[in-house]
């Protein structure tokens, strides 16, 4: 059978399918792993809870190709990274960002150096910077430490800093609010997702921005982020020293983009919102038995975040707000399989039964 796709439009990432909004030249190289596209999945149960007849979606960012969202991002900074020559990524993390650069260098052939928090990176993440061949150095300091050291590093030495800092990271990130309008057919009336470093944040209200400036939406939705309780900079105000979290992913005392949060948050009308662990790790079991969705803790924040949203009256920003018939995103933004310390500590031990159908249906009927 003969395909009547080309070469480069197979797999094609984010950069092919928004190139137009992008900083890219015919002379950018695409570094690509066929980013982006990930579904947006409409949840009749969320829905249900929200009422007044809105419609809630769950934008799955966790089926990227690393699995998670940083790399829409990636596929732009490495690209336009290797236009300008560079022969070496670096970035902190706290383990996402970390998976994806060390990915997106091994497609590209150049080395990746990662500063990590020591012993605070889930398992799966540090096992895919392995696989990718990082070179992997870790600090005895949290998530805000290594982001210093990879600031002074980029400056002095011949590195291309790959975290949220780099525009090019922020500007791929973005094509996620694209899709999401392109796929409504305008934009959502409010966004919920987790906030760390807030880069993510950042580049949707980005995204959203653009898009109406090119009238593809016809409105603006309020964003909400939520940061875990132990690691709340944003919410309180202050920077923390010793952030704390079972969320690893977020956990982060000092943001890069704190002020574009901010702003983003002020000009939408929307608000920056804690949620606790418990309600992280229940709204992780949720998603996972009631939409079949495994995300790791740091993503459940938006759907705990939704769920202090419907029901308590402390929440920062009021549902009474919302207007009938809205239409609701929330983005999880990591594969839970990354993170699955805290879920195997819940898994009962497996105790093998005899190899018999008797055996087996009485098992079951336990
Ligand atoms: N969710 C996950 C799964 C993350 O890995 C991150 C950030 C966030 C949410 C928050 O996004 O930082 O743009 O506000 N992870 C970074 C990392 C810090 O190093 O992987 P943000």
């Amino acid at each position: 059978m003969h395909s009547t796709t080309t070469k480069s439009q197979r797999g094609g990432g984010v950069i092919e399918r928004y190139r137009e909004f992008l900083p890219f030249s015919r002379a950018t190289p695409i570094i690509s792993l066929g980013e982006g596209n990930t579904p947006l999945i409409y949840s009749p149960r969320l829905s249900k809870l929200a009422g007044h007849g809105c419609e809630v979606f769950v934008k799955n960012e966790g089926v990227n190709p690393t699995g998670s969202f940083k790399d829409r991002g990636m596929t732009v900074a490495v690209s336009k990274a290797m236009e300008h020559g560079t022969r070496a990524l670096i970035c902190a993390s706290t383990g996402n960002t970390s998976a994806s650069a060390s990915a997106y260098a091994a497609r590209a052939g150049i080395s990746c150096v990662i500063i990590l928090p020591a012993g605070k990176i889930a398992t799966g993440k540090l096992l895919q910077a392995f696989a990718h061949g990082a070179k992997i150095v870790a600090i005895d300091g949290n998530f805000d430490d290594a982001l210093r050291i990879v600031r002074e590093l980029g400056e002095t030495d011949d590195f291309t800093i790959v975290n949220s800092i780099n525009p090019y990271r922020i500007a791929g990130q973005k094509t996620a609010a694209f899709e999401i309008v392109d796929e409504l057919g305008d934009a959502p009336d409010v966004h919920l997702l987790p906030v760390g470093n807030a880069g993510n944040i950042t580049a949707y209200w980005a995204g959203y921005r653009e898009y109406l400036g090119h009238e593809r939406s016809t409105k603006l939705p309020a964003m909400l982020g939520f940061q875990a309780i132990g690691a709340a900079p944003i919410f309180y105000d202050r920077t923390i020293d010793k952030p704390e979290t079972i969320a690893s992913a977020i956990r982060i005392g000092n943001p890069a983009s704190w002020q574009q949060a901010r702003a983003a948050v002020g000009e939408s009308r929307g608000a920056i919102d804690v949620v606790s662990d418990e309600d992280i790790l229940a709204a992780q079991r949720w998603l996972a038995q009631q939409e079949g969705i495994f995300v790791e803790p740091a993503s459940a924040a938006s759907i705990a975040g939704f769920f202090k949203w419907c029901d308590s009256g402390d929440a920062a920003y009021s549902f009474k707000e919302i207007r009938a018939a809205s239409r609701i995103v929330c983005t999880v933004t990591g594969l839970g399989l990354k993170d699955p310390d805290v879920m195997i500590r819940q898994m009962t031990e497996l105790k093998p039964i005899a190899a018999t159908v008797s055996d087996a249906r009485r098992a079951i009927e336990l």
